[in-house]
């Protein structure tokens, strides 16, 4: 029997392997995952049940419940200066995952290539895949603080481009485009005449005072932005699955007929608990409670691993940091099965994020101060009793 080659094309997640070896294994500190050790905001819980008595039950339509899009569209004038009307530029999914694919759907012809600045969040690849396109990796370099560069994406850009992916803050990396930099990466897409991608997923996760910027607010660059967001980060709900995506209605109606044929719609009574929690204070109260926490974990992290002598990009966003092993003449993922092995600790080998991550490894402090605490005592230990450092 022949089977779609389409999905063979992607390779298994290096992730779950990693997960699987430390299955089982007793006494083991995982700073491999990305998502928030937070509960959800009791606020938040409230109005899921509330939308339950009241009998958020049912079918809504494909494109989302229009009071959420309405509260999401207040809040993108708000905090991103973008200004979506909610009939027609916004649609909700369920995570934000799922929207790469629904993006590069609503517009990708077969063959077609999306530059991707690497190390980069593992989904772009293989939803430009899926999709029926070419991921194209364009290296990023810690000397540039992980910054994709107009010089190196002139190398990479083709006939065939159509788009490129932009993530900030970044996962794996922390890195947080400036205003700057966003305006010469859409200098770039407007003279290859390409779409943007912009995965905004950890925009209130950010540090140092940085703010975070929305490239698709930048002067005439709305029509050729799509941008994706969600609610499992910032309001640490990533089991509920809700995303949305933001753009010019041409794509969206795409997209609309996409998820009428696949999902019909995202869950009917959190959409209602989530345009109520946008529009609740205590939500974002709480959002600032965990930034500050996430940022004393960061503090403590990069710290530990400086004091290791181990070179590390102070990140500025998101909740990852992104050490360079490279002086333990180890592969990322040598160093990342030894770390398992003999130390119990679990992170994720950097060329799980694309090639330009190999000779990093990255840590999620996405967890409590107390395990990271003992995670760096152990890392530490590890690269001393081996010789590592
Ligand atoms: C950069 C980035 N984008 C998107 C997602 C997916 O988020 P969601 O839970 O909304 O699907 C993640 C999750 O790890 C992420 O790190």
């Amino acid at each position: 029997m022949s089977l779609s080659q389409k999905l063979d094309m992607i390779p298994k997640s290096m992730i779950r392997r990693l997960f699987d070896l430390a299955s089982g294994v007793k006494d083991i500190i995982s700073l491999g995952i990305g998502e928030p050790d937070f509960d959800t905001p009791e606020n938040i819980k409230e109005y899921a049940k509330e939308a339950l008595d009241k009998g958020y039950t049912h079918y809504g339509p494909n494109i989302g419940l229009p009071i959420l899009r309405e509260a999401i569209a207040e809040k993108l004038k708000r905090d991103n200066n973008i200004y979506a009307d909610p009939e027609k530029n916004i649609i909700i999914t369920v995570g934000a995952n799922i929207g790469f694919l629904m993006s590069l759907s609503s517009f990708l012809k077969p063959g077609e290539e999306v530059l991707i600045p690497s190390p980069a969040f593992v989904s772009y690849a293989p939803a430009t895949i899926l999709a029926g396109g070419v991921p194209v990796e364009v290296p990023t370099y810690e000397e540039n603080e992980f910054k994709v560069n107009v010089d190196d994406l002139k190398k990479y850009v083709t006939e065939k481009t159509r788009a490129i992916f932009i993530n900030t803050p970044n996962n794996p990396t922390g890195t947080v485009l400036t205003r700057k930099d966003l305006e010469e990466i859409a200098d770039f897409a407007v003279e290859h005449d390409l779409i943007i991608i912009a995965d905004e997923v950890y925009e209130y996760i950010v540090y140092d005072g940085f703010k975070h910027f929305s490239i698709a607010s930048l002067n005439g660059l709305f029509d050729r932005v799509i941008t994706i967001n969600g609610f499992s980060k910032t309001f640490a709900m990533t089991g509920w699955r809700l995303g949305y995506i933001v753009a010019h209605e041409k794509f969206i109606d795409k997209m609309v007929k996409l998820q009428m044929y696949t999902v019909t719609c995202p869950v009917t009574f959190i959409q209602y608990a989530a345009a109520k929690a946008l529009r609740d204070k205590r939500s974002w109260e709480a959002v600032e409670k965990m930034r500050r926490e996430y940022n004393r974990r960061r503090l403590l992290v990069w710290k530990r691993l400086n004091e290791m002598e181990l070179r590390v990009f102070k990140p500025h966003g998101a909740f990852y940091i992104f050490p360079n092993i490279k002086k333990t003449g180890l592969t990322s993922q040598e160093f990342t099965e030894k770390l398992i092995r003999d130390a119990k600790v679990v992170v994720v080998p950097g060329n799980a994020f694309g090639k330009a991550g190999e000779g990093y490894i990255r840590i999620s402090y996405a967890t409590s101060y107390e395990n990271l605490v003992e995670a760096m005592n152990r890392i530490e230990d590890f690269l001393k009793k081996h010789n590592l450092i």
